[in-house]
């Protein structure tokens, strides 16, 4: 957990009070006691959760027989063993894809998909704004623009109405986002992209076993992403995969990410058919990997049900909103967020609530900022291949267009979220969560006069 905190930065854990005050049942403490209980933390009363929270990543000694083989092998390489085509065999199968593709990272995996789709040097990808930063990179790596959707300020994810508008003579694909592990709405998604021939990349780094209307996410357009780096639900340090339906695609994506060689149906008088590189995975990242699938079932019932649980609970707090989820999809919890109105609040700020919540013992954060505005893009629009590329009158009306992303901004303002380990503690835990925010709209009035 404290790795995961220092590497995001944006869950700032909670200073949980002094460790000499054990929470008491307002049953069992003597009524001074009682006062102080109910005092928010922020002005000096007792957090309501002093228990710390599950770390995260987790292993067990088990794993390590199994990785002492693949050093002891020497074969350490995907070329020369066979963890890293037993891991792609068991994930397509875990996800219901007919191939997957190991690849070193999620990064990577997006590279391979783009260019194998075809996004090229001076086209379009219709993006979600609202994510990490590395689907926004990998479009820009490829010299394409990433043209932004706008975000369902009811579901945090790509507002298929928004997507039309953006469509130009250049755009080659759309890149949905699955974040914090919720299925974006694939069905009308899907359509415009066969309107206008377009290619579908789901970006599901955040969404192992996510599900939309009874099929796993990363198996809903032409290609999915997936990210295995340290803080995901399924970790090796760094890993990723590219899943998909298509063997014709799959070929593709093996020979790009092997430095170009011929691989499946391309194999024939030439070693290699194509550009590439090497974005490979390594056997020690399989191995670490195919201890986990159990553990990552498991675990993803937990998540669902604790999420459950304080999205029932949390709903019926004035100010506060649960996220709403496409008709039969089943969120993982990557991150499980909430969107915060403050006039509910009596004014109180959205950092003074995180900072309320944080004082309590409880680690809510702000989601993604509005990154399109924090100087990357403008890099990239100001660099001389863009320039060659588009023409100037296209990078400003691009530019001028991050002002029309209103559902976006409106997510970036009021959402908290929490980290997916939290949602592995119990269910006393779960009610320390909804105590402290009800104990903060309780008091809102005091905490905002403070906060002034
Ligand atoms: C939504 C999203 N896309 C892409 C990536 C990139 O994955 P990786 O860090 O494995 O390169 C991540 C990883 O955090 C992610 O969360």
């Amino acid at each position: 957990m404290k790795n995961y905190l220092t590497r995001r930065g944006f869950i700032r854990h909670a200073a949980a009070g002094s460790a000499a005050l054990t929470w008491l049942s307002s049953n069992q403490a003597p009524s001074v006691f009682a006062a102080e209980a109910d005092k928010p933390a922020l002005l000096g009363g007792t957090p309501v959760h002093t228990g710390g929270w599950p770390p995260w990543p987790t292993w067990r000694q088990s794993w390590e027989a199994a990785v002492l083989d693949v050093l002891r092998s020497g074969h350490w390489f995907r070329g020369a063993g066979e963890h890293v085509a037993e891991f792609e065999t068991a994930y397509a199968k875990l996800l219901g894809a007919k191939r997957c593709l190991a690849t070193a990272s999620g990064t990577t995996a997006l590279l391979v998909s783009l260019h194998v789709m075809g996004v090229d040097a001076g086209d379009e990808v219709i993006v979600s704004p609202f994510t990490f930063i590395a689907t926004y990179n990998a479009v820009l790596i490829n010299k394409a623009l990433p043209v932004f959707a706008d975000t369902d300020p009811a579901t945090l994810t790509m507002d298929p109405a928004s997507i039309e508008s953006r469509i130009t003579d250049r755009t080659r694909a759309i890149l949905p986002v699955h974040i914090y592990g919720m299925p974006c709405d694939m069905d009308p998604i899907n359509d415009i992209a066969r309107r206008h021939q377009l290619a579908v990349i789901e970006d599901a780094c955040q969404a192992w076993l996510a599900e939309y209307k009874g099929k796993k996410c990363g198996v809903l357009g032409d290609l999915g992403c997936f990210s295995f780096q340290n803080s995901k639900h399924l970790p090796a340090g760094e890993g990723g995969a590219v899943t998909s339906n298509s063997d014709d695609l799959l070929d593709r994506c093996n020979s790009f990410h092997n430095c170009g060689r011929a691989c499946g149906n391309f194999k024939g008088d030439r070693p290699y058919f194509t550009r590439g590189s090497n974005y490979r995975m390594q056997q020690f990242q399989a191995v670490i990997l195919m201890q986990q699938f159990d553990k990552l079932v498991r675990e993803t019932e937990v998540r669902r049900e604790n999420a459950d649980y304080l999205t029932a609970q949390l709903r019926q707090i004035p100010g506060i909103q649960p996220v709403r989820l496409p008709e039969n999809s089943r969120a993982v919890w990557h991150l499980y967020p909430l969107r915060y109105d403050a006039q509910q609040f009596h004014g109180l700020s959205r950092g003074k609530f995180i900072q309320a919540l944080n004082a309590e013992g409880i680690p809510f954060g702000g989601g993604y900022e509005e990154q399109y505005y924090d100087g990357l893009l403008d890099e990239a629009i100001n660099s001389r291949g863009f320039k060659r590329l588009f023409s100037p009158d296209r990078l400003k009306a691009y530019r001028d267009s991050f002002h029309e992303l209103k559902g976006n901004r409106q997510v970036c303002d009021t959402t908290v979220a929490m980290y997916q380990s939290v949602l592995l503690a119990d269910r006393g835990d779960m009610d320390h969560i909804v105590e402290a925010i009800q104990k903060i709209h309780k008091h809102s009035a005091d905490l905002a006069k403070a906060a002034s």
